[in-house]
């Protein structure tokens, strides 16, 4: 039995939560800081329906080092899974400072009181968006990062910090240094398989798969497809989708990972998570309406500034490392959003 202790912030999110699922049923002790801006704790009473098990819960700032400093008192916290954070691109290019204030500053804040806690084991939630627009369409973790707006700058940003944290400790404390994994998500979609927990988002999805199901089940009344003369088999936008529950055990194989020979001496590592494949907004449609019977109304809209054609992890690196890789299929990504949507489609109200 697993008797280790991860804290795990922004836990109530959508991510979060079902880390929280894997954590708990993997044996770990799960603390949970959260102030709940964009969740509910409805998720993490979920996530105790789900499991059987408790979580402790703070809500707090992760910019307050005060209430950070008590998490740490009060709890013997082994690693941190550092999901908090906020997430839409759009809105990061109208609210640069917010997001930079939010994200870097946060974590900034973050990473001083796990230094003063001593507590040195780090899984940051970093994300695609670092790349901008990198030599190939398959993205490779050592291209360089060149993010093209706030959002994806502000997780460039916060990967330095760790890298440039974790070299300064290598030099002066090589007997106690940071083991940081980085983990650079691609498109997290679907859901628990129990329908419990999901995505949830505030008002208009921005996403594709929450948007879809929204209008299946009729809340939505039509998809904007954008762009369909991308030089794509169909036309329009390829990503790689990866199912949020192989995502977030991604996260259970990087502790594994930091606890081994490999990270003995420390260091910083970066990982894409992702399926290693993508698939058209249209193959999304299609793979919905068969896998759910509804049909969904969708028209052609011109392309949005920003977007890119195409993009796929290679995920060679997770698998040869983390011994991690992508097991679900994309039938069950539809399907587990559908059951979630359908259980739930008002969210946690
Ligand atoms: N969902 C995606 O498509 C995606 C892709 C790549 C990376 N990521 C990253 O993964 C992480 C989790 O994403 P998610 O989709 O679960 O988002 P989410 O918004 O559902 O979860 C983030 C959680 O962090 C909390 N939070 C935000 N700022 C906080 C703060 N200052 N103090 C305490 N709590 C705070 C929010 O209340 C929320 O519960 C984020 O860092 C996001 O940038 C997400």
């Amino acid at each position: 039995m697993n008797s280790q202790t991860v804290l795990v912030t922004g836990g109530a999110g959508y991510i979060g939560s079902h880390a929280c699922v894997e954590l708990l049923q993997a044996g770990f002790n799960v603390v949970v800081v959260d102030n709940l801006c964009n969740s509910k704790s409805e998720a993490l009473a979920r996530v105790q329906q789900i499991t059987g098990k408790t979580l402790q819960f703070y809500q707090a700032d992760i910019r307050d080092p005060l209430a950070l400093a008590n998490i740490f008192e009060q709890e013997a916290i082994d690693t941190v899974i550092h999901f908090a954070g906020l997430k839409a691109v759009g809105e990061s290019c109208q609210q640069p400072l917010r997001y930079y204030e939010n994200n870097v500053y946060g974590s900034m804040v973050l990473i001083e009181a796990m230094q003063q806690a001593n507590v040195k084991q780090l899984v940051f939630s970093s994300s695609a968006t670092v790349y901008g627009e990198p030599p190939s369409v398959q993205y490779v973790e050592h291209f360089p990062l060149s993010p093209i707006n706030p959002y994806g700058r502000t997780k460039a940003m916060i990967e330095d910090m760790l890298r440039d944290v974790s070299a300064a400790d290598q030099l002066v404390k090589p007997e106690n240094p940071w083991k940081i994994a980085l983990l650079r998500y691609f498109n997290p979609i679907g859901a628990h398989a129990s329908g419990l927990i999901g995505e949830d988002p505030n008002g208009i999805p921005n996403n594709l798969m929450p948007y879809v199901s929204q209008v299946a089940i009729g809340k939505l009344a039509q998809l904007s497809v954008f762009g369909d003369d991308y030089p794509t088999p169909d036309g329009t936008g390829i990503r790689d989708y990866i199912h949020v529950v192989d995502l977030v055990k991604g996260h259970i194989k990087a502790i594994t990972a930091l606890q081994s020979d490999k990270f003995a001496a420390g260091g910083c590592q970066a990982y894409n998570l992702g399926a290693g494949k993508g698939y058209s907004v249209l193959d999304m449609v299609k793979a919905f309406e068969r896998v759910t019977g509804q049909t969904i109304n969708y028209k052609i809209a011109p392309r949005r500034a920003g977007d890119l054609a195409e993009f796929f992890a290679d995920p060679s690196l997770a698998l040869q490392e983390l011994d991690w890789q992508v097991e679900k299929t994309l039938d069950d990504m539809v399907a587990d959003t559908w059951a979630w949507q359908t259980k739930n489609p008002q969210g946690y109200q």
